[in-house]
């Protein structure tokens, strides 16, 4: 979408189709949603149908402004701290949800909470821009699925079912939002993800406390098996055993990484961000050509925790 003026008509049309309850893919600096209106219940479930997610597990719902999110949502105190530190962009918050907010309690799964964030990435801010109003979008993958960082990793999983993607080529930081659960007082990491936690610690001027069962409801996203790949996932290897894929990190590579059946190295150089911006691709295609897959360690450092925790999901027995 290179072009502006066929990316404005690719970007009206698609609210277009948001009006009329259809489903859409937007890329988002994290990775591409699966997009409806987040007031319309046949629409947003919709997504749960097209998805195969359970319907107890909420939506993450996108808008254009902190102004916006305050018109669905209670941004006080260190939510709001939190948001005019890093909206727009992967951030998501947890808060109580405004009374008579105009979102489906599908898209809550019925909860008086509400997860909300302001994304970044201009296609999806143009979206919003023209389609006034929030937008509810889970990663664009089946539920279980590795996420999607392009729009053909979305055709792959879902394209019979989204009425139009909007192609803006792969999503900048390839892991999902960070979420802060700051409904109980406490301010909890729900999910680590592309904002790093000492960058939230800094602003907040406190540790993240971990999540209780109570603030996390119970979601795919942070049950053991999830981002899954076909192939087997074996993690912290020193050592790659015959007919295994690997994916390495860094300038180390394992032993044996010379028989691999295919290589993935998601940075050479050992740089975590590039590692988190080529993880689920690299992920998907090794998936495409092996039936186990070795991965090297990865510093549990900044981005690396997100990405640890993406593997020990993926790594996790399959139910
Ligand atoms: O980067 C992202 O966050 C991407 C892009 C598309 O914005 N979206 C995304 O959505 O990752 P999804 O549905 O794959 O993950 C949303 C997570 C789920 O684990 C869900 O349980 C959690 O957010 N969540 C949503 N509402 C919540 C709530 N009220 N309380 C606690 N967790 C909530
Ligand atoms: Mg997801």
């Amino acid at each position: 979408m290179a072009d502006e003026s066929v990316r404005a008509g690719a970007v009206a049309a698609a609210a277009e189709a948001l009006r009329r309850g259809d489903l859409v893919a937007m890329p988002t600096e994290t990775v591409y949603g699966l997009a409806a209106a987040a007031g319309d219940a046949r629409a947003v479930g919709a997504i749960f149908l097209a998805k195969g997610r359970p319907r107890f597990n909420p939506l993450i719902v996108h808008v254009a402004s902190l102004a916006a999110a305050e018109a669905i949502a209670i941004v006080g105190g260190e939510a709001e701290r939190l948001a005019r530190a890093f909206w727009p962009g992967p951030l998501s918050v947890v808060v109580p949800r405004r009374p008579g907010a105009a979102v489906s309690d599908l898209a809550t799964a019925g909860l008086d909470t509400i997860a909300v964030r302001v994304p970044s990435h201009p296609v999806a801010q143009d979206l919003l821009a023209a389609f006034a109003g929030p937008i509810a979008a889970p990663s664009a993958n089946r539920t279980g699925h590795v996420s999607p960082t392009t729009a053909a990793h979305v055709v792959a999983d879902l394209g019979d079912r989204v009425s139009i993607v909007l192609d803006a080529g792969p999503t900048p930081l390839g892991l999902e939002s960070t979420i802060v659960g700051l409904a109980d007082g406490e301010a909890r990491l729900l999910r680590p993800g592309a904002v790093a936690r000492t960058d939230i610690e800094t602003v907040l001027g406190r540790p993240l406390a971990a999540p209780t069962p109570a603030a996390i409801p119970n979601a795919p996203g942070m049950l053991p098996s999830h981002y899954a790949p076909a192939a087997a996932v074996r993690l912290d290897v020193s050592k790659v055993k015959p007919g295994e894929a690997l994916l390495a990190f860094g300038k180390t590579l394992p032993s044996g990484a010379e028989r691999a059946i295919a290589t993935v190295n998601l940075s050479p150089s050992g740089d975590l961000r590039e590692a988190a911006a080529n993880f689920f691709a690299g992920l998907r295609n090794l998936d495409r050509c092996a039936t186990a897959i070795a991965v090297a360690p990865i510093p549990d450092e900044g981005l690396g925790e997100a990405i640890n925790d993406r593997l020990r999901r993926a790594a996790a027995p399959r139910r």
